[in-house]
Parts: structure tokens; C-alpha cells; sequence
């Protein structure tokens, strides 16, 4: 039994895998509609989702199997004090493998330790967000071609954004890639992501603090959302909420075959104008999500079509 708890965990090669395998599911999903008969999925949301939890739960759905869970730790013993240990020692009873979100970073890992079933980590604070990672890289490889020899711009709360840290991670592995950190000095990447990942695989990348002087040369712009739940200020919040705002205007500068990324939800930092833009990927993306999830169930149910 394997769990994903770190876009690490998984080899290049596995990754891969996974994508040649969300893309066969795209090609022939009448090929995998029983797949997964008889087992069941759990999702465990201890914080909102929208696209990570229905997007397990549609994708464990059209491979066949069934799905339970709770969508709020209030409608959860957690609010009892049960420990999340407890919780997926128990829920790993009822179902074949766990999706697990957490406002805390390491519970994944945690539960992952205690479980009898597979853990995925659906995100972890302001950690890691490893299936997202795959949803992006299943993206990119589908719109470039190819996960190497790209500039890739990373746009907005650089601090907080666990996809972000858990894509530079992932891309980490991959050839020739320079990375454009955009960000207001407040929410610049974390220290660990510079020195550790940057620096001591000496990747190619600079830090700016306008979408403008940068946009011209990037084949992919991956936008984020500033995170009002992780700021324990709100006066930093509003003040930082809509440094950057991408529209039509923006866009003039840019290349023809650029890539828009987000891993939603947006707010401001992407005028809805975009979305009409052949560049815009982020709903494409967010459906990704769901073919790159029924590949990791499968995976690690080690099932076949
Ligand atoms: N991208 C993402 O994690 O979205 P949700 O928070 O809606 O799951």
C-alpha cells in the first residue's frame, strides 16, 4: 500500500505513468467505467473544497465505485475531540482508500500513519496540495507537449500557496525549466522552497513584482488567489488582495501560445474578460483534475482496466 501525502512521493516515472494513464481515460473512458465496482472512496474535508472533493468524488463515480464522507469537520466527531488518528482509523473500516483535506499541515501524513487504507492528501494548510500538482502537470503536458524547457511565472500569494510550493517541487525533477516568482515582498516563496529547492538544485529562477516587465517571455502563467484564511491580519489582507489583476490589457504583452493557469477558486486576480481567451486553461484544467484523480485511484488501488 502506497500513500500521497508529497508530490515527492511519486518518481518521475510514476508521474508519468499517471498522466499517460489520465490521458488514456480521456481518449476511452467507456474503458474504465467498472474499474473501481465494489470499492469505495472517503472523501474527509476538515476545510472548503469545491473542485478537489467533487472532483474525487465524480471520478471515483465514473470508474465504477462508490463514495462517503463529510464536507465540513463540523458535521464531524473531530468537533468531540477525536483525533484525527481515530478518525481514519476508523474510516478506513468503511472504505478502500481516503481523501483527506486539513487545515493543519502534516495531518495527511499523520492519518497516513494510523490509517489501513490509502491516504491522499487533498491539501494540508499552507503545505503541499499534491493531486493539484498532478491536475497542473497533466495540464501543461497536455497544452506545451512537455514538462521540460519552459518559463513558467508564478503569480501572486507565493507564502501561502501550497500549490504553488508543491508544483515547484514537482517541476523541480524536470530539464531546462526557469521559474518567475511574482509577488509583493510580503508574500514572496518561502525560505525552504528557495534554499532547498531552488538553490540547492541550482534551477534557474527570479523574483519580480510586476506581471509586466515578465509576461512577454513566459509560456506559462501559473495565477493564484491571496489566501484571506491564511492571513492572521485582515488589514494585510485587504491591502495585498489585488496587487495583481490579470486582464485583457495585460495580455497584449504576452505570447500567442501562452498557458493561463489557476488552480481555482479565483477571486479579483484573473478579470473574467480572460476566460473567453484561447490562453485561458483553468477550466480545462480543473476538468484534468478529474481524469488525473481516477488515474491515482486506480494507482494505488492497483487496478486495471
Ligand atoms: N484547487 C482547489 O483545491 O480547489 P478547491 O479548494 O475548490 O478544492
Amino acid at each position: 500500500m502506497k500513500h500521497l501525502i508529497d508530490p515527492m512521493d511519486l518518481s518521475v516515472q510514476e508521474i508519468n505513468e499517471l498522466l499517460d494513464l489520465a490521458d488514456d481515460i480521456i481518449s476511452h473512458k467507456e474503458r474504465y467505467a467498472k474499474v473501481c465496482e465494489g470499492k469505495k472512496l472517503a472523501t474527509l474535508f476538515f476545510e472548503p473544497s469545491t473542485r478537489t472533493r467533487l472532483s474525487f468524488e465524480a471520478a471515483m463515480m465514473e470508474l465504477g465505485g462508490n463514495v462517503l464522507g463529510f464536507s465540513s469537520a463540523d458535521s464531524s466527531s473531530s468537533t468531540k475531540g477525536e483525533s484525527v488518528g481515530d478518525t481514519v482509523k476508523v474510516v478506513s473500516c468503511y472504505a478502500d482508500i481516503i481523501a483527506m483535506r486539513h487545515p493543519k499541515e502534516g495531518a495527511p501524513y499523520l492519518a497516513s500513519l494510523k490509517s489501513d487504507a490509502p491516504i491522499i492528501n487533498a491539501g494540508d494548510g499552507g503545505h503541499n496540495h499534491p493531486t493539484q500538482t498532478l491536475t497542473d502537470l497533466l495540464t501543461i503536458r497536455r497544452e506545451k507537449g512537455q514538462l521540460s524547457d519552459i518559463t513558467i511565472g508564478f503569480c501572486g500569494d507565493l507564502k501561502f500557496g501550497r500549490t504553488v510550493h508543491s508544483l515547484i517541487k514537482a517541476l523541480s525533477r524536470y530539464d531546462h525549466i526557469h521559474y518567475v516568482m511574482i509577488s509583493p515582498e510580503e508574500l514572496e516563496i518561502p525560505e525552504y522552497i528557495r534554499e532547498e529547492v531552488f538553490e540547492k538544485k541550482s534551477l534557474s529562477y527570479e523574483q519580480v513584482r510586476t506581471i509586466d516587465e515578465v509576461i512577454g517571455k513566459l509560456d506559462i502563467l501559473y495565477m493564484t488567489r491571496v489566501q484571506k484564511e491564511r492571513f492572521f491580519n485582515e488589514a494585510d489582507y485587504i491591502r495585498l488582495k489585488d496587487t495583481y489583476i490579470l486582464d485583457m490589457p495585460k495580455l497584449k504583452a504576452a505570447k500567442e501560445d501562452l498557458s493561463i493557469l489557476h488552480p481555482l477558486p479565483r477571486v479579483n486576480e484573473i478579470a473574467v474578460e480572460v476566460d473567453d481567451d484561447p490562453r485561458a486553461c483553468y477550466f480545462k484544467q480543473a476538468l484534468n483534475g478529474k481524469y488525473v484523480r481516477m488515474a491515482l485511484i486506480m494507482k494505488l488501488l492497483g487496478l486495471e482496466a
